[in-house]
């Protein structure tokens, strides 16, 4: 069977949410399936953070002279980063085909098994990792990942261009942090004048995901209930 489904996390712009997005979606999508998370973050990776392994190594196995490694298994999902594997100030040096080297061998030398979804953590930017990503790992579907900021909606709108160019199909743009839950009333309150996503980016939003404590401090016990509409939808498109 091998992977099913390979979902790219992405955005342009830098700090958004992809790798807090990733983590949730990831976690609520290994109730009902197999799922892996690769985090292709080579120069700033934050799963193994997220989920609590920073300690852990995969192990290496050699079979018939080829090295492969075996994901860590946290919670039902299946991790591997460069975050395991790199010595971080010695791969912040790295150059664009070291970088590109370095992900492709990570997805192809991790024994992922049988796998439903396999969730790409993606760097911020347009550049090397992304053509990598593109070309060697093929992702079926790429989530666009953004906050309200007018920057952050003109660099969603470059990787919409980017991933149409690179012929990567887009399933929709999550916004994330453009409102917050009062404490008492249990309302949704927004300090910004909310931009109309959809119509900037022709992309369609899957999920609203307001800017909560329990989100920036990802626990990974503990399923956020935000997530739920956002994973009925792509479980829709995608099966
Ligand atoms: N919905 C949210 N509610 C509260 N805090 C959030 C939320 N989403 C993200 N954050 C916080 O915002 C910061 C940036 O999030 P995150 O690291 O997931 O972004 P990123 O897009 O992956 O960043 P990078 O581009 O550096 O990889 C983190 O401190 C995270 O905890
Ligand atoms: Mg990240």
């Amino acid at each position: 069977m091998g992977i099913k489904q390979i979902i790219a996390v992405a955005s342009a712009k830098g700090g958004v949410g992809k790798s807090t997005i990733c983590a949730n979606l990831a976690s609520y999508f290994a109730q009902d399936f197999k799922v892996g998370i690769l985090d292709a973050d080579i120069y700033g990776p934050n799963q193994h953070i997220l989920f609590n392994v920073f300690n852990s190594k995969p192990e290496v196995k050699t079979v018939d002279g080829h090295k492969s490694f075996i994901p860590i298994e946290v919670n039902n999902i299946l991790l591997n980063s460069m975050g395991f594997i790199l010595d971080k100030d010695k791969a912040a040096m790295w150059r664009g085909p070291m970088l590109s080297g370095a992900i492709k061998q990570l997805k192809e030398l991790t024994q992922w098994g049988d796998l439903d979804y396999l969730f790409i953590d993606m760097p911020p930017g347009t550049g090397d990792a992304y053509l990598t990503v593109a070309s060697e790992i093929k992702p079926n579907n790429v989530l666009l990942v953004t906050s309200q900021s007018k920057l952050a909606v003109q660099d969603t709108i470059k990787s919409k261009t980017m991933f149409d160019k690179l012929k990567i199909p887009m399933i929709g743009v999550v916004d994330n942090m453009s409102h917050s839950i009062h404490p008492v009333s249990g309302e949704e309150v927004s300090e910004f004048d909310l931009i109309d996503l959809e119509d900037e980016t022709g992309l369609k939003v899957l999920g609203s995901i307001p800017r909560i404590r329990d989100l920036a401090e990802f626990n990974p016990n503990k399923l956020s209930s935000f997530f739920e509409p956002l994973y009925n939808k792509i479980v829709k498109i995608t099966s």
